[in-house]
């Protein structure tokens, strides 16, 4: 039998920082959004299995923070349930509108894209003006962001 998933509003400050650094690999980032922003751990049978962060932005926008499953729980659908609640849960807080942002390159853009998000924007150099260090993926170097948005 597949098992649940329960989702838990936590307080920012009890966020597993180590599955946030899946996500981004920059706790200072982190912690720059995290206080203002609204967490949900995923849990399996009281364990957690993910986790997603949203923040309410300007004029009914809401940004998708950060998303991560463990790594042991990767590819196995869970990661597309915990992106389904977070477009749930920022339409309940009345988004007009859920904005993204990733790499240029990666398996994410097939992840966002496969429930509905498109790409809107880029942020040329981004991760070279806001990232103290390289941040490589594929042997390939992150420069540019890229946004995507879901309009409901
Ligand atoms: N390789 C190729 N495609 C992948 C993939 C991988 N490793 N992981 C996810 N996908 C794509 C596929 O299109 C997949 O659909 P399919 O299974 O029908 O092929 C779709 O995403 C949904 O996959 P799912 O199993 O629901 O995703 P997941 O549970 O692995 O969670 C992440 C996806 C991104 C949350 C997870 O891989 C993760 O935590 N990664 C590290 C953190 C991260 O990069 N977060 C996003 C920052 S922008």
């Amino acid at each position: 039998m597949r098992k649940e998933i329960e989702f838990q509003l936590i307080s920012p400050e009890k966020a597993p920082m180590d599955l946030l650094l899946e996500a981004d690999p920059s706790e200072e980032a982190i912690l720059k959004y995290l206080p203002t922003s609204q967490c949900y751990l995923a849990k399996i049978e009281d364990k957690t299995i993910g986790i997603f962060v949203l923040k309410e932005n300007t004029n009914r926008t809401w940004e998708l923070m950060n998303i991560a499953v463990k790594t042991n729980f990767q590819k196995k659908g869970f990661g597309s349930k915990l992106l389904q609640k977070a477009i749930e849960t920022a339409k309940e807080n009345g988004a007009k509108k859920l904005e993204v942002g990733t790499g240029t390159f990666g398996y994410q853009l097939a992840f966002y894209q496969k429930v509905g998000f498109r790409v809107t924007s880029i942020d040329k150099d981004f991760f070279l003006k806001n990232y103290t260090e390289p941040i490589f993926e594929f042997g390939i170097q992150h420069k540019d962001m890229l946004r995507l948005t879901i309009e409901f």
